[in-house]
């Protein structure tokens, strides 16, 4: 991991941000699909912002690849104002972008047409001799699943996949979602190691690059005082929640394939599973990291019949209704949504995860779009006062709160005495804040992940055991809820907080879901 603590008057491990001991090697990025929405939105910004704080290496060149017909000015002038629009920096700093901008280079053609590969192949070389980028090459799969088999395929073919110890570097970058289940994650999985080493395959979840989500290590693993209450002795429950306002913008086509189980449960939310409940890795890298986090998706409790779901497992899709004061359609009126589609659009779980640290320890977990308010968080429940000495309502349980976003930090919440001569208890919250705390701008996650592939650090991709451990509770889930006979589809207006049902799976334990 690239964190190099600097000498700081108090030395903090979250600080330096993204400041590296060295800059990654010479290097040429491939993004395919570069006409697309995720290389506008996110790769460019987040390219261009490394080379604003410099942590790019000096010989560095960009190469998108697209069906799109657009000549390398063309491309670079759409890239500057992708970069104008979406970049957390604004405005464009002209020195930087005029030397990242030199480095742009677009080669248009299919996937499935050899001479896309022929001419990419003449394009690298050409960066090589003219950006000194010496054949070290980072391939960005930016792109529909379905397109995987058929990149991999090609970049073997034409010889662009050098072995795992050549002195030049192959690295590949694939977008989520990894598979659609667990059958064809793994299919997929044995493709992948057909072409490359697991070493070469950087498998991404932005998830991973947030720093509220990094810092959970940090704030487990670097302080004392937690680690003896993080237990089942200590720990009543944990709500995992990654609600969204939005609702699927112009992604219909590939959100009606998806819905929220592949879009954000087999990934995000498991992730933030792993990383509140996994046991601490012997040592800070990749294979000991994840090592932990595999050993949590193994101990959870499978769900997959019917009975389970019933009892485990709600989900729902969203209604016309209002958010903040806007009128928004429900999901069938969305455009390009197929009329009576049963894609679930919010899912709530109970997950139980078997193993000494968190047994009888309820991991509730919910995500859905249209929600009240853009909110991700994890609330992890202590115990109830065994005994109230100061009345009713005296005995509200602590309550960590880590808030991923926004208002990113950390919150416990405590009783404290109400001021005056009554010993009347109040729950009141002791409050870290990023914005506050650190004086730096947190960098985006495809910032940190980008640096990271680009240094060949896989501590935040997940592995290929990962990946299908984590598939096969969700694919034990779909399997049951996209059966012939169909589990219940409830419905929520968007703007609420998803189906009552979602409320009646904690009440059933006597718990309720925290308003984020
Ligand atoms: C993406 C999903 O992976 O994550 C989107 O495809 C979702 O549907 C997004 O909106 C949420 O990411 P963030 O960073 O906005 O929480």
């Amino acid at each position: 991991m690239p964190y190099a603590p600097e000498h700081d008057e108090v030395p903090n491990p979250l600080r330096p941000g993204l400041r590296a001991e060295s800059p990654p090697d010479p290097c040429a990025i491939v993004v395919f699909g570069a006409s697309g929405d995720l290389a506008h939105r996110k790769l460019l910004p987040a390219l261009y912002n490394l080379a604003l704080g410099a942590h790019l290496p000096a010989a560095f060149g960009i190469v998108g690849v697209s069906k799109s017909p657009f000549t390398h000015e063309q491309y670079a002038h759409d890239m500057r104002e992708a970069v104008g629009k979406f970049s957390r920096n604004k405005p464009v700093d002209e020195e930087v972008w005029r030397d990242f901008g030199a480095g742009l280079r677009y080669v248009p053609g299919a996937f499935d047409d050899d001479d896309t590969f022929r001419r990419l192949a003449v394009t690298l070389e050409e960066l090589d001799r003219t950006r000194a980028t010496r054949a070290n090459r980072l391939f960005y799969f930016a792109t529909p699943p379905s397109t995987f088999p058929t990149l991999l395929e090609k970049l073997k073919v034409h010889g662009f996949i050098r072995p795992p110890r050549d002195s030049r570097f192959t690295r590949v970058v694939i977008e989520k979602p990894f598979g659609r289940d667990l059958a064809s994650a793994r299919a997929l999985n044995r493709l992948v190691l057909e072409v490359m080493d697991e070493k070469q395959v950087f498998r991404i979840d932005h998830y991973l690059g947030k720093e509220t989500v990094q810092n959970l290590l940090v704030f487990r693993f670097g302080n004392t005082i937690f680690e003896p209450i993080w237990n089942r002795r200590y720990v009543d429950h944990v709500q995992i929640t990654a609600g969204e306002e939005l609702g699927i913008e112009s992604r219909a086509k590939y959100y009606e394939e998806a819905g929220i189980f592949r879009d954000m449960i087999q990934n995000h939310v498991l992730q933030l599973v792993c990383l509140t409940a996994m046991e601490a890795p012997v040592a800070f890298d990749a294979d000991a990291v994840r090592d932990e986090k595999i050993k949590v998706l193994r101990s959870l409790c499978p769900i997959d019949t019917p009975e389970q779901v019933a009892r485990r497992v709600v989900v729902g899709q969203y209604d016309a209704g209002q958010i903040a004061g806007t009128d928004v359609a429900g999901y069938q009126e969305e455009k390009d949504v197929a009329k009576g589609s049963r894609t679930p659009t919010f899912v709530a779980i109970k997950l139980d995860i078997n193993n000494w640290r968190w047994e009888g320890v309820p991991f509730y977990v919910r995500s859905g779009k249209r929600l009240p308010k853009r909110a991700t968080e994890i609330a992890v429940q202590f115990r109830s006062l065994p005994h109230s000495l100061f009345g009713e309502g005296a005995s509200a349980p602590n309550v960590l709160v880590v808030r991923v976003q926004p208002e990113e930090g950390i919150a416990l919440r405590f009783s404290a005495k109400v001021p005056g001569e009554r010993f009347r208890p109040r729950t009141v919250s002791m409050d870290f804040r990023y914005g506050t705390a650190f004086a730096a701008a947190s960098p985006e996650a495809y910032e940190r992940l980008l640096l990271d592939a680009l240094k060949g650090d896989q501590t935040l991709f997940t592995r290929k055991d990962e990946v299908e451990a984590a598939w096969k509770l969700v694919s034990g889930i779909l399997q049951v809820t996209e059966s012939a006979d169909r589990t219940a589809l409830f419905r929520y207006p968007a703007g609420s907080w998803g189906p009552a049902q979602a409320d009646a799976l904690l009440a059933a334990d006597g718990k309720a879901w925290r308003r984020p």
